[in-house]
């Protein structure tokens, strides 16, 4: 397992990058540490692809003298490389801050379409909002045509134009979708099956912004077509601050397996291109071991959980708990409804009563899984029309939870798992 990380702010070196390059020359005294290279070039251009990668041949990440948990995309540390996957119609600004504030290290937007900021389509640039409370967040852009792509990574970063409202911590180039309206156009995972095309893009888009650019990619198109290592490659090589892999093809849209020995293969090669480039391993994290055992058997810098997080942001704590070998209290009953009722009241807040309630069901039926008596509860959750009946619905569960003494002082799994036979999602 590779658990070394390499940050150009100094805390961590590979030995290589450290002893010549990145500490003496460029990298710290010059670009890391002051100029372009926190920002976007250390992890990127100059830096890591010039020197580190290709002119200094000892940038062993395999060196694990030196351990670290954390992750640097850009100029944004994660103390334990902990990200939270964009999820179209589920990681949206209330989700995002829910999660940020229970240990995500990093969020994304929903994905964003640039065709559609060309057109300065008004429910699109919702989207893109930023609140500070979900900070670090990347925005996340998807699309084929390259002028385009850069047109959108050029609105979005900048200050004066964005509507993000904030500067995006990175813009992330999508790669990966698999939905038949998105692949039909040529856009998200249908990027891998065009090398050339895919390295256009991230060309365009690194050449309109100076934030740092990442990509998320598959494993590639299908078991016949998997080159997701090549389009690794190609990204590391024109200078992203960061992969993500989704450990599947296209033709898997979501049912595992998921794929380590292709994640572990993007590894490898990536950091044979530039020993700093963070490669985020995704797909089935669900737990603190399921984490683990992705970082174990891919060498992968970082973690980004997708619907692991549903009704479940503690999935960050519980993971980082682990990484520092510290105990994890998983959240009562009590805590559990606690949270999807504020939850619900950022949806209400953001989306207004009648989207708030739409889209809170979905996040109340999965924070409630579990629970006793949470069939029938869920039942009256999809029943209920208003903010003011919603909460008709929340509020007395929440009271009766809160008078049953074990609801409050045992964990959700030692309380009641055995009693339901609900489990988590
Ligand atoms: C409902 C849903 C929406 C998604 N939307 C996006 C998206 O907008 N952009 C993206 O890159 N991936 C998207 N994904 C993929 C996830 O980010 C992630 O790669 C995938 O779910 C695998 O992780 P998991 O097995 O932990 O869920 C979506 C996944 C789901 C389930």
């Amino acid at each position: 397992m590779t658990e070394l990380n390499i940050s150009c702010t100094g805390e961590v070196f590979c030995t290589g990058c450290s002893s010549r390059d990145c500490a003496s020359r460029d990298c710290v005294s010059r670009d890391c540490a002051s100029r372009d290279c926190a920002s976007r070039d250390c992890a990127s251009r100059d830096c890591a692809s010039r020197d580190c990668a290709s002119r200094d041949d000892t940038c062993d990440r395999t060196n694990t003298n030196i351990k670290s948990k954390a992750v640097t995309i850009g100029n944004t540390v994660l103390p334990h490389g902990l990200l939270l996957a964009p999820m179209a119609g589920v990681t949206d600004a209330a989700f995002r801050a829910v999660c940020r504030a229970f240990g995500a290290e990093y969020t994304v937007t929903e994905m964003i379409s640039a065709k559609a900021l060309w057109y300065h389509d008004k429910k699109t640039t919702v989207l893109a909002r930023i609140a500070e409370e979900e900070m670090p967040c990347a925005v996340q852009i998807f699309g084929s045509e390259p002028s385009v792509m850069a047109y959108a990574a050029k609105v979005l970063s900048d200050p004066d134009s964005t509507p993000c409202t904030r500067t995006p911590a990175a813009i992330d180039i999508n790669m990966g979708c698999p939905m038949p309206k998105i692949v039909n156009n040529g856009d998200g995972s249908a990027l891998m099956r065009n090398p050339v095309l895919a390295g256009q893009i991230i060309e365009a888009v690194l050449g309109a912004t100076e934030l740092p650019v990442t990509v998320k990619i598959r494993t590639g198109w299908s078991e016949q077509e998997k080159n997701g290592v090549e389009i690794a490659k190609i990204a590391a090589e024109l200078g992203v601050s960061a992969i993500t892999i989704h450990g599947r093809t296209r033709t898997q849209m979501y049912a595992p397996p998921v794929d380590f020995d292709s994640i572990a293969s993007v590894c490898a090669a990536v950091k044979t291109v530039n020993c700093r480039i963070p490669v985020i391993g995704n797909g089935s994290i669900d737990s603190a071991a399921a984490a683990r055992d992705m970082r174990q058997k891919t060498g992968c810098d970082g973690v980004m959980i997708a619907r692991g997080a549903y009704g479940n942001p503690w999935i960050f704590r519980e993971i980082a708990a682990d990484m520092d070998g510290i105990p994890f209290c998983p959240p009562t009953p009590v805590e559990r409804l606690g949270t999807a009722l504020s939850h619900l009241e950022r949806l209400l807040v953001q989306k207004g009563d009648y989207t708030g309630i739409q889209e809170g069901r979905k996040h109340l039926a999965w924070y409630t899984k579990g629970l006793p008596g949470s069939a029938s509860l869920r039942a009256q959750i999809m029943q209920a029309q208003t903010p003011d009946e919603m909460r008709a619905v929340l509020i007395p569960f929440l009271n009766a939870c809160e008078q049953t003494q074990a609801a409050k002082e045992q964990p959700l799994t030692q309380a009641f798992s055995e009693q339901d036979g609900d489990t988590q999602a």
